[in-house]
């Protein structure tokens, strides 16, 4: 069975109960300010998760490329991947643990037809209920485990203490694998066990500090692909699979080498390689800011072990789909930094912890490198001081990436619903003032500004962008009236609808309309899944702070809510 086989027949098992296949989300999220990447399949429906109605229903199933970039580091290894393909289904307040577990146990032991006597079950300590349940599908009792929050709880900021205000979760049970060696426990790292599965019962929202009960009660199951189809071969690496095997034999053409023997180099350049793609597909560049640095890291990571096996840094585009002129002309760049960075090595006399870093840092070399390279000099690094100032940095990125998640749509949080809506009274605006040409090519809002990318092929003039921000205002103190819809595609269509969308199959959409004007008009009708203010008085008024270009053809406008 490969991997299409496996995607096909998990897709097939849940619509045949009674849910709707949804098209995945893109890897970086528009109008999302909280997060950078998609990293799991229900991060595009965490609207839906708090209640809000859905377009296509209560069930929902999908197939959903997911990025983790807090995982680059663990990558190395025969299952840990930055990227990856995560099968996932949802009760929006809809079915529960009875009939969700039975089902997953359903389709791993028929559908793929794993072993019984392979699976284990995690459950979190005092969930009966759950526990209940996989005795009565005959899960022996020396197969079911108990932990606590720590193993068995599920948010995207992990355990209780670390949700952020806003953040849902709840109790989890997952489903692992076993190939078989020493005497263990599931959730130990030593490599026995892998996770396969895991349905989260996300009924809990953080508030005021505490959890609080969700006004209904939902199913988020998520279950890695690359991970099922390394259960299904009975071998758990995840890089022998058909996911991974045609990347594989390239990197080892390109090398001159084999797979076994070098396999923690191929693997992060399988990893890297296959996830910078996804993202330039995405519309990422490399740069310094952001996604973008991300990406940068992933194929320097990637091009530092291409070194170290010997291999062309430039072949390194051969590995992409598409897209190759974007890695080829980054790693020019780069092989000049890495030269400089290696010639920069030769002339310091000892190298420190310190050194280390800042090695790390300007020419983006890993620690492992820049250590191999001075034991041939005979000269041993401090590890532990270039460990503190990783730390150091990495606290730094924690606290900037939990701020994002506090200013964001996630959290609902009143002004970030502002700015949202505000970002449609200025789409329109700038429509009506620049001509129907201009359609938005992205937008960014915090708690501080909002930020909209749109098409238009000149500066704006100082007098057209007052024109803009008068309007905006103008419609904000009409106080008009937000209006949210689930038509037909069609309807949609017809009524005009403009914005993002990227759900081709759907039948159903979500849109928003702004002040329902004479004959059924909107002043502004866009794709969207929300969340927005009732009314548009609430916003208060806007200002335009900055109009600059981005690229080509594309702008750029910057603007605050005046306090
Ligand atoms: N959202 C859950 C996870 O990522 C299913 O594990």
């Amino acid at each position: 069975m490969d991997s299409k086989k496996i995607r096909e027949k998990y897709i097939k098992f849940f619509v045949g109960k009674a849910h709707k296949q949804i098209a995945p989300a893109r890897l970086v999220p528009e109008n999302d300010p909280t997060t950078l990447f998609t990293s799991s399949g229900m991060q595009p429906l965490v609207p839906y998760l708090l209640g809000q109605e859905h377009p296509e229903g209560k069930r929902l199933v999908n197939s959903q490329p997911c990025f983790r970039a807090e995982d680059i580091d663990e990558v190395g290894d025969n299952r840990h991947t930055t990227f990856f393909e995560m099968l996932g289904n949802w009760s929006l307040g809809d079915y529960f643990k009875k009939e969700q577990l039975p089902w997953i146990w359903e389709f791993l032991t028929k559908e793929l037809g794993l072993p019984k006597e392979k699976l284990y079950v995690s459950v979190l300590e005092g969930d009966k209920e759950s526990y209940e349940i996989w005795k009565s599908l005959r899960v022996k009792e020396d197969h079911i485990f108990f932990y606590g929050v720590d193993k068995n709880w599920w948010s995207r900021s992990g355990p209780p203490e670390k949700m952020p205000e806003g953040e849902i979760g709840g109790p989890d049970s997952e489903v692992f694998y076993d190939f078989g060696g020493e005497d263990c426990h599931p959730n130990c790292a030593c490599g026995r066990f892998l996770e396969i599965g895991n349905s989260v019962f996300i009924q809990y929202q953080k508030t005021d500090g505490k959890l609080k009960e969700l006004p209904q009660k939902n199913v988020d199951f998520g279950g890695g692909l690359e991970r099922l189809i390394a259960a299904v071969n009975n071998n758990p690496d995840v890089f022998q699979t058909d996911l991974y095997i045609p990347i594989i034999r390239n990197i080892e053409q390109i090398t001159n080498k084999k797979y076994d023997g070098n396999k923690s180099e191929m693997q992060v350049i399988a990893d890297h390689m296959k996830a910078a793609t996804s993202l330039i597909i995405d519309g990422i560049m490399p740069s310094n800011k952001l996604q973008g640095y991300v990406l940068r890291r992933l194929l320097r990571r990637a091009a530092v072990k291409m070194r170290q096996l010997g291999g062309d840094l430039i072949k390194l585009s051969k590995l992409a789909d598409q897209n190759e002129e974007v890695i080829k002309e980054e790693m020019e760049r780069f092989s000049k930094t890495l030269d400089k960075g290696l010639k920069e090595i030769e002339k310091i006399e000892k190298i420190d912890g310190k050194a280390a870093f800042d090695l790390y840092q300007t020419f983006g070399f890993p620690y492992e490198v820049t250590e191999e390279l001075f034991r041939e000099k005979g000269q041993e690094i401090n590890k532990e001081q270039f460990k503190t100032e990783f730390e150091k940095h990495q606290q730094l990125s924690r606290t900037a990436s939990s701020g994002m998640f506090k200013g964001g749509l996630a959290d609902h949080s009143e002004v970030v619903i502002k700015y949202h809506t505000a970002t449609h009274l200025l789409h329109q605006a700038l429509r009506d003032v620049l001509g129907s040409q201009v359609f938005q090519k992205g937008s960014n809002i915090t708690a501080e500004r909002l930020r909209f990318d749109f098409s238009y092929e000149r500066k704006m003039t100082d007098s057209e962008i007052k024109q803009v921000e008068e309007l905006v205002n103008q419609k904000i103190k009409d106080d008009l009236k937000v209006e949210h819809m689930i038509v037909s595609l069609d309807e949609a269509k017809q009524m005009h609808a403009i914005g993002l969308f990227d759900e081709k199959y759907a039948e159903k959409v979500s849109i928003y309309g702004i002040g329902p004007q004479s004959k059924g008009r909107y002043y502004s009708l866009e794709f969207c899944g929300g969340p927005h203010v009732e009314h548009t008085g609430v916003i208060g008024q806007i200002e335009i702070t900055k109009e600059e270009a981005v690229s080509f053809g594309i702008r750029r406008i910057y603007a605050k809510i005046a306090l």
